[in-house]
């Protein structure tokens, strides 16, 4: 097969998105709407029609409130294909893979894509957990095999973490990078490290608070409101893995927890395994941290502002702020330290990703890593096991 990269303009060229789910759906979107033909394929008849025919209706919405032009939106509808199987597929400059979440799956399907798509087309995928060296292993041509691990909703959501597995070639890297910088995504780089760079460094917001609510330090509504009000976070954890939903926020982090031995620093809690063993996923089930009425709004939210500001003006084993925004300096320093990511794309990724107020390295300086490292020392010596050990690159920082 000819190669579709160099027969026509990058903006132009075909691409294909395998999965018409959720994230799938949206990536297509984004595709269209930046003017590339998008033939979209699902394993179940008729889903990728289906998708199609509910992008059609959002583009036509969009235009509608004025989002878009008429003409853009139906140029982008236009753009639409549905292509029965992954073998039909024409020759495309990039296939991205959004099906669910099983690692035979995926290698059975880029398996598929490898056999049929040119040497040089761009296979994705937008795993959340697997890793990306496991998807490309035995494949022909693994150089062009990546992660694009899109954030929900697509559309919406700017980043973009661009994952490299071990076989990954740098001129993919590249090419895949500049792509989704044209379709007006923020790409950042990281290596295939359990939980990428957001699910990896986000971890302890929801670990930290759990805890304490745990310990009885406070109510979880309380909990919120000091890291909202204190810490300059948009939405407290409680509230956020209410919205998430708890079972999917338990699997990441038991993801992620399983994937680096078990270290302690990632291990779920009690507490959130307790909530997910009784049913209480979140806003979905009507009940997960707090309960909600049927337009979504919490019940039973009362947060004590007097008590939300003691502790986060207090010591640091029961300060939700400082316990916090410490774990994540620990996590971030020792994510850069080992090379999986450069600092300006982790604190990129979480500022975009999560919407934390400020990129935690840049958050470490700003409160002083021998602070931070002494926050770290004195949760270390109250909470023992090795969950807030300072890492190698927060240790040597405050040494040198
Ligand atoms: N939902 C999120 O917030 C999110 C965010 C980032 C990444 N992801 C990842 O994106 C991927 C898809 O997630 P989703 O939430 O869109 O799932 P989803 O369940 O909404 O959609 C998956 C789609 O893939 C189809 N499918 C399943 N197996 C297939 C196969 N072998 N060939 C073709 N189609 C197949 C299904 O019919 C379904 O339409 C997963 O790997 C997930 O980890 C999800």
């Amino acid at each position: 097969m000819s190669s579709p990269a160099r027969q026509t303009s990058v903006q132009h060229a075909p691409v294909a998105v395998v999965g018409a789910g959720a994230m799938g759906s949206g990536i297509a979107q984004v595709a269209a709407q930046a003017g590339h033909p998008v033939h979209i394929v699902d394993a179940v008849d008729g889903a990728a029609a289906a998708a199609r025919d509910r992008l059609a209706a959002t583009l036509q919405r969009l235009a509608d409130r004025g989002k878009t032009t008429q003409d853009h939106a139906a140029s982008a509808t236009a753009n639409l294909h549905v292509v029965d199987r992954p073998a039909d597929l024409p020759a495309c400059t990039l296939v991205i893979e959004a099906v669910r979440e099983d690692l035979a799956d995926k290698r059975a399907l880029f398996a598929e894509l490898a056999a049929h798509q040119p040497a040089d087309t761009l296979l994705a995928t937008n795993t959340s957990s697997l890793d990306v060296s496991a998807i490309a292993a035995g494949l022909d041509h693994p150089g062009r095999v990546l992660g694009l691990h899109f954030f929900n909703p697509p559309p919406l959501m700017r980043l973009v973490e661009v994952v490299h597995g071990e076989a990954t070639d740098e001129d993919s890297l590249a090419r895949a990078t500049e792509l989704v910088r044209t379709w007006g995504k923020t790409p950042v780089r990281c290596t295939s490290t359990p939980g990428f760079i957001v699910n990896r460094v986000a971890r302890p917001f929801y670990g930290e608070a759990q805890r304490m609510v745990e310990a009885g330090v406070a109510d979880p509504a309380t909990i919120d409101l000091a890291l909202r009000e204190h810490g300059g976070f948009r939405m407290g954890p409680m509230e956020l893995t209410d919205l998430i939903g708890q079972d999917v926020n338990l699997a990441v982090g038991t993801s992620v927890w399983e994937q680096t031995g078990r270290d302690p620093r990632y291990e779920p809690t009690g507490y959130q395994r307790r909530l997910v063993a009784e049913g209480r996923l979140g806003r979905k089930s009507g009940r997960g941290v707090f309960r909600y009425d049927a337009s979504g709004q919490p019940l039973d939210a009362a947060p004590d502002a007097q008590l939300a500001q003691a502790l986060a003006t207090g010591p640091v084993v029961t300060n939700p702020v400082a316990r916090t925004v410490a774990m994540l300096v620990n996590e971030a320093l020792d994510l850069v330290d080992r090379g999986e990511a450069t600092a300006e794309d982790v604190d990129t990724a979480m500022r975009l990703g999560t919407n934390y107020p400020k990129g935690p390295v840049a958050w470490g300086r700003e409160v002083g890593l021998d602070v931070v490292a002494d926050q770290l020392r004195e949760l270390d010596a109250a909470f023992r096991g090795g969950r807030y050990r300072l890492s190698p690159a927060l240790a040597a920082a405050v040494r040198a």
